[in-house]
């Protein structure tokens, strides 16, 4: 069986989804691979690092796409690498169903096994693949460093001969995965950082590192079942809103984490409230692909209003995309041993393991 993977559009996406370290994991486990040359060149990676691990080089894509039964991506292959794909094989990545309805009905029309990683339950099982979590960790790391780059002061507080500069305030809307990040990037940077969410869950978890946690007063705990938030009540809204007036005046840095999934980014700052942020503030938007928690985010932009920076970045995994990749080809490593069978010598598409089961794309998407 050949494990194949060709480059990505590098207009769009730098990370890679093999990484010479979890090529040779790949090869222990019997299987074969092969990469299209000079595949992760661009972040200084050389074909001499994966053919020592006994990867095979080819000269293109579309040879590497006639020899792999398994094909990894990061992103949803292009309109030539699905013409260009066989039928029946294996196809793994973050697909992103809903934005490529049309490619994924292609795929499926070839009769190939699509997986996307974005559905993986969370599970402890699937702990070591789960690719949002492994990305969000790194955004919220990113977004504290990226809101400290463009902040025209000092963070941590600092007594000088000359006088004494106070520690910046972070505050961070969102206490997942990337806010978790982000509080504890600001704490080891010397931020003063405070924490909201609306599950009353993360307050032990804000407070364990060291972050002092924003309750909206007198407010209802929206957690699902499954751990995720719901969509706040319009009485909740008011209450945070309340909270904010306050926050805002006070803080100098605004990470915004808040989502909920399979819904639009809640809308949490209002004109009228970025505008309560003393000039020289920063709010770093990283819901912004979902429609953004502030007003005056856009993807790409820098929006400069009242000398408050409302930053919405495009891509933001490619400012770190040796990491990003290290741990996206961790993730897919482990996908792929749960999925090939040893002794058969065959990936086992085995649809009562739950893992295999949601995320495989069986049928038609909506
Ligand atoms: P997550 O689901 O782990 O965390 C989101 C948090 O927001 C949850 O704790 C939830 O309870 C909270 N929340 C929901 N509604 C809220 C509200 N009204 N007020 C306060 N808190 C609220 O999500 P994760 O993985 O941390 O991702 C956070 C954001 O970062 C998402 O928008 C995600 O798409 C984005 N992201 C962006 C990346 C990029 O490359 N641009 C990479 C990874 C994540």
């Amino acid at each position: 069986m050949i494990v194949g993977s060709t480059k990505e559009d590098l207009s769009l996406e730098k990370r890679v989804s093999l990484t010479p370290e979890t090529a040779k994991n790949i090869i222990d486990l019997g299987l074969k691979i092969c990469i299209e040359k000079d595949y992760a060149k661009h972040i200084g990676i050389n074909d001499r690092e994966f053919e020592s691990h006994g990867v095979e080089i080819k000269n293109t894509g579309s040879e590497v796409l006639n020899s792999c039964n398994l094909l990894m991506k990061v992103n949803c292959p292009s309109d030539d690498e699905i013409k260009n794909l066989k039928e029946k094989m294996i196809l793994i990545g973050m697909l992103n169903p809903s934005k490529n309805q049309k490619k994924i009905q292609q795929l499926l029309s070839k009769k190939i096994d699509v997986f996307t990683l974005e559905l993986l339950p969370r599970i402890t099982r699937a702990q070591s693949m789960d690719v949002l979590s492994s990305q969000s960790n790194l955004a919220g790391y990113r977004s504290v460093v990226d809101s400290i780059f463009e902040f025209e002061k000092a963070v941590p507080m600092m007594m000088t001969a000359a006088g004494t500069v106070p520690a910046a305030k972070v505050l961070v809307i969102g206490a997942g995965v990337a806010g978790l990040q982000a509080i504890a990037t600001a704490k080891r940077l010397g931020a003063i950082v405070s924490a909201t969410d609306v599950r009353a869950a993360s307050k032990e978890q804000v407070e364990s590192l060291g972050g002092k946690f924003l309750t909206v007063d007198k407010a209802e705990d929206m957690e699902t079942s499954g751990g995720y938030a719901k969509e706040a009540s319009e009485d909740y809204k008011k209450k945070q809103t309340q909270m904010m007036q306050e926050a805002l005046k006070k803080n100098d840095i605004v990470i915004c984490t808040a989502l909920i999934p399979g819904k639009a980014a809640p809308r949490i700052l209002s004109e009228e409230l970025v505008k309560l942020m003393k000039p020289g503030s920063i709010i770093y938007d990283l819901a912004v692909e979902q429609g953004g928690n502030s007003a005056y985010s856009e993807i790409g932009k820098i929006n400069i209003i009242n000398g408050i920076k409302v930053i919405g970045v495009k891509s933001l995994m490619n400012r770190l995309p040796l990491t990003a990749s290290s741990l996206y080809a961790k993730n897919l490593f482990s996908f792929i041993r749960n999925l090939y069978s040893r002794e058969k010598k065959n990936f086992n598409i085995n649809l009562e393991d739950e893992i295999i089961n949601k995320t495989l794309i069986k049928k038609e998407i909506s």
